[in-house]
């Protein structure tokens, strides 16, 4: 799959549920509406869409949600898809909350999943309490831990937030490091309507010459194939990286859509245009019009987002995504 500015498509972010038990912030507004139950696609059609997606030259996929552990079954699906790795796919992966991360980490590495990235923007209590309205930080904890247990790499997102989080950057750069956990900071995004926003937004690249300051901050050659740049830090031996949408944008590399669970595909994270799989997937049992859906999809793929912090890009929240 090569898009119209010449952009390989290999990594494919499933959202397998547009709910979570969190709330956060910057993600969902305090009284969400959902996607009805009877609009989503079943797992084994997720599967076959994830399948097709594979043939045509997928190697990296991720479950997203909302919250991707809150789904029933999901294990079941991550699974399947599981058994195609070394047939085409090379890495399957997740994002989640950690909220239940501690029923799930074992049965996660089964089905061959190795490396995991969990949200995670403060260590105290009450501000994760304030961040996420629903979440409770020592569950999330205990799950990292047994995430770790299993044998999980796991990757630390933080949405850095002025006059939030700011202040506890390299507190968290040092608990991850300790740990073995990269981290990964990342700059809000103006989807859906939440409180706030354009206060609480901080810019990547000030954040970078301060730690600079503290750390001993070098230009790593690590690449994941998403949107991160990464720099090695010599006190810990981890990494910490910066996703810079708005600060500094990534989007001439990008290789990557997003399919929602109702089989919606969204060729930019940022923009509003999208291409219904759904209906072809439903259309045939043979896979051939949902082959060309998905190449006439790609053939569409913007040059990418106009994110701007004052306005909101677009009117899908985070969660309908997961990134
Ligand atoms: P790795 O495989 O570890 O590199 O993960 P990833 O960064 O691709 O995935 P993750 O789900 O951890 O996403 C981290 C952040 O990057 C989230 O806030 C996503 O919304 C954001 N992100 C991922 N892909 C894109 C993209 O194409 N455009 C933009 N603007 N943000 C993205
Ligand atoms: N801007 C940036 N990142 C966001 N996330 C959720 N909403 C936003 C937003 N508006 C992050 C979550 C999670 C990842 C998938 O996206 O914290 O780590
Ligand atoms: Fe849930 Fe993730 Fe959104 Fe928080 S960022 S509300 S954990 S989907």
């Amino acid at each position: 799959m090569i898009d119209p500015f010449g952009r390989t498509i290999s990594y494919l972010r499933v959202s397998v549920t547009d709910r979570c038990d969190f709330r956060c912030v910057y993600c969902m507004a305090e009284d969400m509406t959902f996607l009805p139950k009877a609009e989503l696609l079943t797992l084994e059609e997720l599967e076959r869409l994830c399948a097709a997606f594979i043939r045509l030259g997928v190697k990296k996929l991720r479950f997203t949600g909302g919250e991707p552990l809150v789904r029933k079954g999901v294990l079941g699906l991550i699974g399947c898809v599981g058994a195609r790795l070394g047939q085409g796919l090379e890495e399957l992966t997740l994002t989640t909350n950690g909220a239940q991360l501690a029923r799930h980490a074992a049965a996660l590495r089964a089905a061959g999943v190795k490396r995991i990235n969990v949200s995670l923007d403060t260590l105290d209590e009450r501000k994760f309490a304030e961040i996420t309205r629903w979440g409770r930080l020592g569950q999330v904890l205990e799950g990292i831990e047994a995430a770790r247990a299993a044998g999980l790499a796991v990757k630390i997102n933080m949405v850095a937030m002025r006059g939030v989080n700011e202040d506890e950057i390299s507190l968290m750069l040092a608990w991850c490091g300790g740990r073995g956990f990269d981290l990964c900071l990342i700059e809000t995004m103006p989807m859906g309507e939440v409180a706030h926003r354009a206060e609480t937004h901080l810019p990547l690249d000030g954040v970078q010459r301060r730690l600079s300051r503290e750390w001993t901050l070098t230009r790593s050659g690590h690449a994941t194939g998403g949107p991160a740049r990464y720099w090695d830090v010599a006190e810990t031996g981890s990494r910490i990286g910066f996703i810079t949408p708005l600060s500094n944008h990534f989007c001439d590399d990008c290789n990557r859509v997003r399919l929602t669970c109702t089989g919606t595909l969204y060729m930019c994270l940022g923009q509003d245009d999208a291409a219904d799989l759904r209906a072809p997937l439903r259309a045939s049992a043979d896979d051939a019009g949902l082959e060309a859906a998905i190449h006439a999809a790609i053939a569409r793929k913007p040059k990418g987002h106009e994110f701007d912090i004052t306005r909101q890009a677009v009117a899908r929240h985070m969660s309908l995504t997961g990134g």
